[in-house]
């Protein structure tokens, strides 16, 4: 189980000394912490967490003032970083074309994509979910080589479920997630992990751990809490 915390924009730098001094009990070897950019190194040089960016830019290093090149990640000893999450999706209007092309920069400097996916509520409710999912792994896998999306984890968002405490059934997550890892099976015969993220917590972890077809969790909220993100980590153990 892999287990991601996406820390967004949440914590001020006292507040993430202060998370990372109350989980530095966990097992970290398979707990990749997102953080904000300006705090990687805070997190690489004193916690043990594997460490993930939460964005990247599009191009290499250069004249690309404000931006953060996958090669200064790496220069960082970043692992991980997150691409396609809904919230720039909706807010920086990032389209698949965007997203290929930091995934493919990542890839060049060996990290590993975090490349999410989700519906609308008005797409579930449409019941349209695997149309609009499958568009947005086939937008991006169709112009990557196999040896390329073996080594992406696709994050499966609904984006109704970020945030509000609301989550699919685990049958519409059961039914979704083997849709997703058929789709790629089928179409380039690769196997690839696939987490659940949305609304992950205290109060539905064990419940969602009966699932066994996902490979593990992205968590937002709960991932700056140190004693929900342990515990949801120590129900993974
Ligand atoms: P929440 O866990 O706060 O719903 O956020 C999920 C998410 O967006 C992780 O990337």
């Amino acid at each position: 189980m892999l287990i991601v915390g996406n820390q967004k924009t949440y914590l001020n730098k006292e507040e993430v000394l202060d998370f990372i001094e109350k989980t530095s009990s966990v097992d970290c070897s398979k707990v990749v912490i997102c953080p904000s950019y300006i705090y990687i190194d805070l997190y690489k040089e004193t916690s043990r967490y594997i460490v993930g960016a939460q964005n990247v830019s599009e191009k290499g290093n250069g004249a690309t003032t404000g931006e953060i090149s996958a090669s200064q990640l790496a220069s960082l000893g970043v692992d991980y970083s997150i691409v396609g999450h809904s919230e720039r999706r909706d807010e920086q209007k990032e389209i698949s074309e965007n997203i290929y092309n930091k995934i493919v920069r990542l890839l060049e400097n060996d990290i590993k994509p975090l490349f999410c996916i989700g519906e609308h509520l008005e797409e579930k409710k449409s019941g349209s979910t695997k149309d609009v999912i499958g568009k947005q792994i086939l937008e991006v896998f169709d112009r990557l080589d196999s040896n390329m999306i073996t080594n992406i984890v696709i994050a499966y968002e609904p984006i109704w479920a970020i945030g509000t405490g609301l989550t699919p059934t685990n049958d519409e997550i059961i039914e979704t997630v083997q849709y997703i890892k058929d789709l790629i099976k089928d179409k380039y015969e690769i196997e690839i992990m696939v987490l659940y993220g949305g609304s992950v917590s205290r109060k539905n972890i064990d419940l969602l751990n009966e699932i066994s077809i996902i490979d593990g969790y992205l968590i937002g909220g709960a991932s700056i809490k140190p004693d929900e993100f342990l515990y949801i980590i120590s129900t993974n153990e």
